[in-house]
Parts: structure tokens; C-alpha cells; sequence
């Protein structure tokens, strides 16, 4: 099982949109995967169509594995579940805090899955507290969308020292570009610098396109719903790209 963390300390980036959509495309070939929203505003279970339980907390997350099964929803695609995330998400980090191992407790739940799932996708919220270590630690993998302006690449560099100077045992951290606009110099200018930079950027970038806003009203996976589209077509190539890096066992 590998775990694939969609992440950034920053918000509206499109770390949920990709993993719904990277989600999405891993069970159409063949992994049989697991999203786990881990965002109290639930973008991506709403994109699913999922309810969470009307009264469902975050224990099974915190290592009640009972509880973490019947959270546990089948999605509308062969292959795909999803764990729903509610309200109560917004307690995860005082949960961990309270918790004796409070900066494993993610990676011991999900471990308790690795029977069940070829991959899990985690759906972060913005954060770098408690929860975040629980991320870096539960993660094998941390794939971080930059939006290609300047202080994007500076929340990167920080989020890389960050990770560094705590001994985060990740196998790999790795952005891709996210909402790009080609007819912009700036976003032009800051890809190739940190073409240049960094060697753990993805050639696939993902551009704006609005098509892949469209995701709110169908409720689904762009790849789903309008399959040839240059926006399908522009995750495809991001997730060939990760299997080619064979960041999946
Ligand atoms: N490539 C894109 N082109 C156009 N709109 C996008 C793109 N990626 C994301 N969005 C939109 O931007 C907003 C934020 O994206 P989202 O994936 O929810 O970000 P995050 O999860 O990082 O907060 C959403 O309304 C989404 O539809
Ligand atoms: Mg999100």
C-alpha cells in the first residue's frame, strides 16, 4: 500500500481537486483505492456525492479501526472509497494532541488498511500543526501543487526545510505546477527557475481551465464527466507521470 498526500500550507492551490482526480484515475487503472478527505469543509466528499454520517467523528481516524471501516463509503466508480470527512474534522488536531503518539496516530490508522488498498489518497487541509506531522509521517509520498508565482515557490522552499530539519521519512516530496496560464510571463518565468531549481518538479503541469471548475456543479471527477477534455487529458499525463516514477508499489 502506498499513501499519496496532496498537500500545501496554502489554500485554494487545487490539492482537492487533484486528488479527487488523481483518485479518480488510479481505480480506472486498476488500484483499488481509498480517498480520505481529511478537510472539515469536505470538498472532496462533496465532489463524491458522499454523505458522511450524520454522526460521525473523527475516532476512527485516531485509531478506533471499527469506527474507521463503517466510515468508510463506496463511491459511484468501481475500485474507489471514500472516507468521508465532516464537521468534527475541524478537532483532528486536538484530538492527535491529546493523543499518546499524537504525531503517528494517522499513519497507525491507515496501516490498519493496508490489506484493503493499493493506494490512499489523502485530501489535506492547509495546515502545518499536529495534523500535518501526522501527514508527513502517515505519507509515503507528499505531492504539493504550486501555483508558478513567486511566493508559491517560497511557501515550497519552506515546506522542504520544514520537512528537512524534522527528519520527515518521506520517500518523496514532489510539486507540480497547478492553475497554470501560459499567457502570463510570470507564471512562464517562475516554472523554468524552478525547472532550474528544484529536480522534484513534474513536467506535467496542470493548467486553468474551466472546465475543471465545472466539477462543482457535475459532482464528479472532470475525468468522468468530460473525459477527452484538455483538463482530463492534463491529469492523465500528471498521473502517468507519477506511475512512471513508480511512486506506487
Ligand atoms: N486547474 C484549474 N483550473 C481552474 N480552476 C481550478 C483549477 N484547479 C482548481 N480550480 C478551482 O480553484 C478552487 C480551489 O481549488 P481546490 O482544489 O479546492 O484547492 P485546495 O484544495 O488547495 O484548497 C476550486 O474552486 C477549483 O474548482
Ligand atoms: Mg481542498
Amino acid at each position: 500500500m502506498t499513501t499519496l498526500a496532496l498537500y500545501s500550507n496554502k489554500g485554494g492551490v487545487g490539492k482537492t481537486t487533484a486528488a479527487v482526480n488523481l483518485a479518480y484515475l488510479a481505480a480506472q487503472s486498476g488500484y483499488t483505492t481509498l480517498l480520505c478527505d481529511l478537510d472539515p469543509q469536505a470538498a472532496a466528499t462533496f465532489y463524491f456525492r458522499v454523505k458522511p454520517k450524520l454522526k460521525a467523528d473523527a475516532r476512527g481516524l485516531v485509531g478506533v479501526r471499527k469506527e474507521l471501516e463503517r466510515s468508510i463509503k463506496a463511491s459511484d466508480y468501481t475500485g474507489l472509497d471514500i472516507l468521508p470527512a465532516d464537521f468534527s474534522h475541524r478537532n483532528l488536531d486536538i484530538t492527535f494532541d491529546r493523543s499518546k503518539r499524537s504525531r503517528q496516530r494517522l499513519g497507525s490508522a491507515l496501516k490498519r488498511l493496508r490489506r484493503e488498498y493499493d493506494l490512499i489518497v489523502l485530501d489535506c487541509p492547509p495546515t502545518i500543526n499536529i495534523l500535518a506531522e501526522n501527514i508527513f509521517n502517515a505519507s509515503d509520498h507528499l505531492l504539493v501543487p504550486v501555483i508558478p508565482t513567486t511566493l508559491s515557490v517560497r511557501t515550497f522552499e519552506q515546506l522542504l526545510s520544514f520537512l528537512a530539519e524534522n527528519k520527515h521519512d518521506l520517500k518523496q516530496v514532489s510539486a507540480f505546477f497547478s492553475m497554470v496560464d501560459r499567457r502570463k510571463n510570470l507564471h512562464k518565468q517562475v516554472m523554468s527557475e524552478m525547472y532550474e531549481q528544484f529536480s522534484n518538479v513534474m513536467q506535467n503541469p496542470i493548467p486553468t481551465l474551466s472546465q475543471i471548475e465545472l466539477m462543482g456543479v457535475y459532482r464528479e471527477p472532470v475525468s468522468a464527466f468530460s473525459p477527452r477534455s484538455a483538463a482530463a487529458r492534463a491529469y492523465k499525463a500528471l498521473w502517468s507521470e507519477l506511475k512512471e516514477k513508480k511512486m506506487f508499489s
